[in-house]
């Protein structure tokens, strides 16, 4: 049987095509065009009887989402057999309850809408606070695979450090790279005030230690500074950062750094400038034993 082939959307033909190589699978382009208006078209090549699989990270997402249904259709209707949706970084999951009345579940919203055009969904360590598999949010087979398996090498070569999660919610993904790694960890107490009004409170005293900072995601940067202001208040006289999604905001890096962060490292799964660690080997793992 030949294998199946990755469609790339523009903004994800650079992940794709490393995904490809790790795979030795074929790489289509999925033609992108937006109408003066705003709509846009998608124009797949694909086979009929073939297997697809669609590839897009969602940072910025609500434009990209529709387009995967767009792509999703398009490839149906060449005839492809199966259809799966790798999302290295999957959005919308941080709003998995209603934090405050008339808000929606937006993390249920979005599995119904990408579930009932997919058969399968795969991403790297997607948000999963008070739901525990993505099987809760997806009405089709949906994996999430941990990042643990991409950072624990980079961190290895980095030697020794204090991991600190900055709050609660990152206990699970710290603990797992601690436990691969075998370093000490902990994580902190947050409390969020505003999109970027974070208190980040840290249990012990690290004075004289170097610690590395470790979250999913960075979006505002606010919750990573206020870690790291927690650490300095502390005495810890190295903080460094790696997260595995760098989503980014404007004027995040900055506020990393104003807040005495002296390094960023990233994986790939959104384009950054700190990106290090590559994705691609642990999605392309889960890809081919299942192949
Ligand atoms: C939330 O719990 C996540 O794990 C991140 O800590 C959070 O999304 C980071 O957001 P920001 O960079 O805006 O503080």
């Amino acid at each position: 049987m030949p294998p199946p082939v990755l469609h790339a959307f523009p903004d994800s033909l650079v992940f794709t095509r490393r995904l490809g190589r790790a795979l030795g699978w074929p790489v289509e382009r999925i033609e992108l065009h937006h109408f003066p208006d705003g709509e846009s078209l998608v124009r797949v090549r694909a086979a009929a009887g073939g297997r697809a699989i669609v590839v897009r990270s969602l940072v910025e997402p609500n434009e990209k989402i529709f387009e995967l249904l767009l792509a999703a259709d398009a490839l149906r209707r060449a005839g492809v057999t199966s259809l799966s949706l790798v999302t290295p970084y999957l959005a919308y999951m941080r709003q998995d309850r209603v934090f405050q009345p008339g808000e929606p579940i937006s993390q249920r919203v979005l599995g119904a809408l990408l579930g009932a055009s997919f058969e399968r969904v795969l991403c790297l360590e997607a948000h999963l606070h008070r739901t525990r598999s993505l099987t809760e949010v997806f009405p089709c087979r949906a994996e999430s695979i941990s990042a643990a398996f991409a950072l624990a090498p980079w961190l290895e070569r980095s030697g020794p450090l204090l991991l600190v999660g900055p709050d609660e919610e990152s206990e699970p993904f710290v603990r797992g790279i601690a436990e691969r790694v075998g370093f000490d960890w902990c994580v902190g107490l947050k409390k969020r005030q505003g999109d970027t009004e974070v208190r980040v409170a840290l249990p012990h005293a690290q004075r004289g230690r170097r610690a590395l900072l470790v979250d999913d995601i960075v979006s505002s940067g606010a919750t990573l500074a206020a870690a790291a202001e927690a650490l300095r208040a502390q005495g810890v006289e190295r903080i460094e950062a790696a997260v595995v999604h760098a989503v980014f905001a404007e004027g995040a890096l900055g506020r990393l750094r104003a807040a005495g962060i002296a390094q960023v490292v990233s994986t790939d799964t959104v384009p950054h400038v700190t990106n290090r660690i590559e994705a691609a080997p642990c999605l392309a793992q889960a890809l081919a034993e299942e192949a």
